[in-house]
């Protein structure tokens, strides 16, 4: 990993002691720097992040049409790279011949994903707007400098560069119906529930936007997957939003590194950013506990119709059998990251015995609502399984995958 040298670096150099050098009389403050400098993390007019996935055969283009597009001073680019080939190589090659500075900072582990890398890339950069966009020159360079000025001129926090604003378009880019369906469907979906923040954001799902530095408090930002805009939108509340329209472009070389796994992580993103972490994993545990209705029923049914076993054992090994549905939904879908802190068996044994506990915590409730306050058995019943729920929740994410400090 490589980062430009910066002022931290001058904390070393000796400093004469007081003693040494005494103040003059006349002096009444002693003031930092030079009157006029700019301090050096906000030097540059402009910083472009490049995040970077296996890009090689696009580093030059991008670079040479960036240089032609855009002032050589007080302008860098800054890639941040999560390639499993030589991208870096290649980016370091060229940036030798780049009239504009570049920094690569590659990353060992790709937390969080192309948001992840785009937030490194922002904390990173020392201009006064930073610009996001793709390497595959699916944006255009060319309309870097109509983001930055368009913010400069209106007075905005953040510029995003729109396909569906009038004057872009998005048919070059988005090959196929396939793609044009989802990517036109999941707009609208984001538009529907995030319509307070996105009024004034004709194309929330953009990989291209500029934002001024000043606006940015990248600690508030949990970036997850490829809508990192989404995320700024979101969290960090920009004041004013302009659009500038363009043409969304076939890629350039390579593929696109997006994927079905890609578009599972869009929608828990969405689910996250829009209830919370916690709310979001009880709203999948409460599918997964409904979806557990269907083995429950099923093995019931079959032992009880199909097998002739009584009525009460067949129940309890129908229960068994959904507990090991919900136990194995729980720790592939949504215990998945938390699932190393614990060994399996001890993982499953306790998720069997609060599944047990369960019934221990419910037939009592049962009993006091039936019989002390006579409410319905079937309304009862439903209840008993909701204060279950929630206690069984609590428990679940609390201690048996409780989050840990990594
Ligand atoms: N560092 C890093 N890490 N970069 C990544 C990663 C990652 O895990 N995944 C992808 N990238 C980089 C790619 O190398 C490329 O420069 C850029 O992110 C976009 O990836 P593509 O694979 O080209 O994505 P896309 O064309 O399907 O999606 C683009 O368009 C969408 C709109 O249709 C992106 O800009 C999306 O953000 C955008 O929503
Ligand atoms: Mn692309």
């Amino acid at each position: 990993m490589t980062i430009t040298a910066d002022s931290s670096s001058t904390s070393s150099t000796p400093v004469a002691s007081p003693t040494a050098i005494p103040a003059p009389a006349s002096v009444r403050a002693a003031l930092r720097g030079t009157i006029g400098e700019l301090p050096v993390a906000t030097a540059l007019k402009q910083t472009i992040v490049v995040p970077t996935y296996n890009e090689r055969d696009n580093i030059g283009t991008l670079l040479e049409r960036l240089a032609a597009a855009l002032p050589h001073d007080g302008t860098e680019v800054v890639f941040v790279d999560d390639s499993t080939d030589d991208t870096p190589d290649v980016i370091r090659a060229a940036a030798a011949d780049c009239p504009i500075p570049v920094t690569v900072v590659h990353r060992e582990h790709a937390t969080g994903g192309l948001g992840g890398a785009v937030v490194e890339g922002l904390r990173a950069a020392r201009g006064e707007w930073i610009v996001v966009m793709d390497a595959d020159l699916q944006h255009p360079p060319e309309v870097v400098p109509a983001l930055v000025a368009a913010g400069r001129r209106d007075g905005a926090d953040l510029v995003v560069g729109s396909r569906y604003a009038g004057g872009g378009s998005s048919r070059a880019g988005l090959d196929g119906g396939y793609r044009r369906l989802v990517s036109g469907g999941s707009t609208l979906v984001t538009k529907v529930i995030f319509r307070n923040n996105l009024i004034q954001v004709s194309d929330p799902m953009s990989g291209l936007f500029a934002i001024r530095a000043s606006s940015l408090e990248t600690e508030e930002l949990r970036p997850l997957g490829y809508k990192i805009l989404l995320e700024l939108i979101v969290r960090n509340r920009p004041g004013r939003i302009v659009e500038v329209p363009y043409a969304f472009q076939p890629r350039h070389a390579g593929e696109s590194k997006s994927s079905l796994a890609e578009g599972v992580r869009f929608l828990k993103h969405l689910a996250i950013l829009r209830f919370g972490a916690k709310r979001a994993r009880m709203l999948v545990f409460a599918l997964i506990g409904v979806s557990g209705l269907l083995p429950n029923q099923g093995t019931l049914w079959f032992l009880h119709e199909v097998a002739n076993v009584h009525y009460l054992p067949a129940a309890i090994i129908a229960n068994l059998v959904a507990v090991g549905w919900n136990f194995a939904l729980t720790d592939t879908l949504l215990y998945r990251d938390r699932r190393q802190h614990r060994r399996f068996t001890g993982r499953i044994t306790r998720f069997f015995v609060l599944g047990h506990a369960d019934l221990l915590l419910r037939l009592p409730l049962l009993a006091l609502l039936v019989s002390g306050l006579h409410v319905g058995v079937l309304i009862a019943n439903l209840i008993t399984l909701l204060v279950s729920f929630v206690v069984r929740f609590l428990i679940l994410d609390g201690v048996i995958y409780r989050a840990r400090r990594p």
